[in-house]
C-alpha cells in the first residue's frame, strides 16, 4: 500500500486531532503517504482530499475538534453516491482508509469496503463511548471531566439556594456519560436508556432530600426513555411537586483540550490503525480492552451492545445518602 487516506467524521470528540497526528506520522514512518480527506462523507464524494505531511499535524495533539472537519452525510447513506466517492478515491491513487468516528462512520466505512473493496480500518472516536471492541472511546474522558465540573458549579449554586437541579448530558442512545459523571459529581439520581427511570422512585427519594440535604441533582442521559431533563422535571414536578431548575450541558461536552487519557488513547489507536490497515487487515475497528489492542469487525462494533455497569447506579444512590 502506498498510499492511505484519513478522515474524520459524525459528531467531534476531544482527541480525534491527536489520533489523526498518530495516523499521518506512523503512516511517514512507514514509507506511505497520507492525505487528509475534509468533511468526512461529504468531503470524500467531492474529493476534498490534501496530503499531509508530518508538519502538516504539528501542534494540534493538545487541541479539540478535528482540523480534517467533520459532517453528517446523508448523500453517503445512498448507494449511488458511495460510488462516486469510490470513483474520487481510485482517481487519487488512494487505496486504503483510516475512519476515525462512531457507529455511523463506522456503517459508511464497511459499506464502502464491501461494495468497492475498499481496505479500511476503524478508530473509535466518539463522546459517547457506546461502541463494542474498546473499553473507552477517544473523547469520552474528557466528555466526562467537562461535564463533572459543570455540574460542581452548579452544585455550588444548588447548594446555596437549597435547590433541586436536574442536569442532561449527551449520550443519544446510551447512559455511559450520564453514569460516570453522576457518580463522580454525588449526583442523587442517574436517568439512564439502559435501565428504566422510575417516577415513583424519584419521588421518595426526593421527599428524603427535601428533609435534610441543601441540594440534589439528578443527572439525566439526553436518551433516557422517560424524555431528557426537562421532560423528566415536569413528570416529576406534576407527580409531587417540587420546584427544580433544569441545565443541559450540550455540546460543551464534545469540545475542549483532551485529557491525558484521551491523548495517550488516540495516540496508541492511531498507530495500531495503520499497523493493521499496511498488515493486510481490513473491515475492523482498533480498540483498547484491558490495555491490549484488539480488532473487532465493524458491523460487531454496533450490533453487539457494549455492556454498561448499572451497579453503580446503587452505588451512587448508597453514596448520596
Ligand atoms: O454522538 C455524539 C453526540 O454528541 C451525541 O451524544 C449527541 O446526541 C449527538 O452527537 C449530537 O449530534 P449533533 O451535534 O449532530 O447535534
Amino acid at each position: 500500500m502506498e498510499r492511505i487516506g484519513v478522515y474524520t467524521s459524525g459528531g467531534d470528540s476531544p482527541g480525534m486531532n491527536a489520533a489523526i497526528r498518530a495516523v499521518v506520522r506512523t503512516a511517514i514512518y512507514h514509507g506511505v503517504e497520507v492525505y487528509g480527506i475534509y468533511r468526512g462523507y461529504a468531503g470524500m464524494i467531492r474529493g476534498e482530499f490534501v496530503q499531509l505531511h508530518a508538519r502538516s499535524v504539528s501542534n494540534i495533539l493538545q487541541r479539540g475538534g478535528t482540523i480534517l472537519k467533520t459532517a453528517r452525510s446523508e448523500e453517503f447513506k445512498k448507494k449511488e453516491w458511495r460510488a462516486k466517492a469510490a470513483q474520487k478515491l481510485r482517481k487519487r491513487g488512494i487505496e486504503g482508509l483510516i475512519a476515525i468516528g462512531g457507529d455511523g462512520t463506522f456503517r459508511g466505512a464497511m459499506e464502502l469496503y464491501e461494495e468497492h473493496g475498499i481496505p479500511v480500518v476503524g478508530i473509535p472516536g466518539t463522546i459517547d463511548n457506546d461502541l463494542y471492541g474498546t473499553d473507552f472511546t477517544i473523547g469520552y474522558d474528557t466528555a466526562i471531566n467537562t461535564a463533572m465540573q459543570a455540574i460542581d458549579k452548579i452544585r455550588d449554586t444548588a447548594s446555596s439556594h437549597d435547590r433541586l437541579f436536574y442536569v442532561e448530558v449527551m449520550g443519544r442512545d446510551s447512559g455511559f456519560i450520564a453514569l460516570d459523571v453522576g457518580l463522580a459529581s454525588g449526583a442523587e439520581y442517574i436517568a439512564i436508556p439502559e435501565t428504566e427511570t422510575n417516577i415513583d422512585e424519584l419521588k421518595s427519594l426526593l421527599r428524603s432530600f427535601r428533609k435534610d440535604k441543601s441540594s440534589a441533582i439528578i443527572v439525566v442521559a439526553e436518551g433516557d426513555e422517560q424524555g431528557g431533563a426537562f421532560t423528566l422535571a415536569k413528570k416529576v414536578k406534576d407527580a409531587a411537586g417540587y420546584e427544580y431548575r433544569v441545565g443541559v450541558l450540550g455540546h460543551v461536552q464534545r469540545g475542549g483540550s483532551p485529557t491525558a487519557r484521551d491523548r495517550l488513547l488516540a495516540s496508541k489507536l492511531g498507530h495500531a490503525a495503520v499497523t493493521t490497515l499496511l498488515s493486510g487487515a481490513s473491515n475492523v475497528m482498533v480498540g483498547e480492552v484491558n490495555g491490549s489492542i484488539v480488532l473487532t469487525p465493524l458491523r460487531e462494533t454496533w450490533e453487539r451492545r457494549k455492556t454498561i455497569d448499572t451497579s453503580l447506579l446503587e452505588l451512587a444512590r448508597i453514596l448520596s445518602m
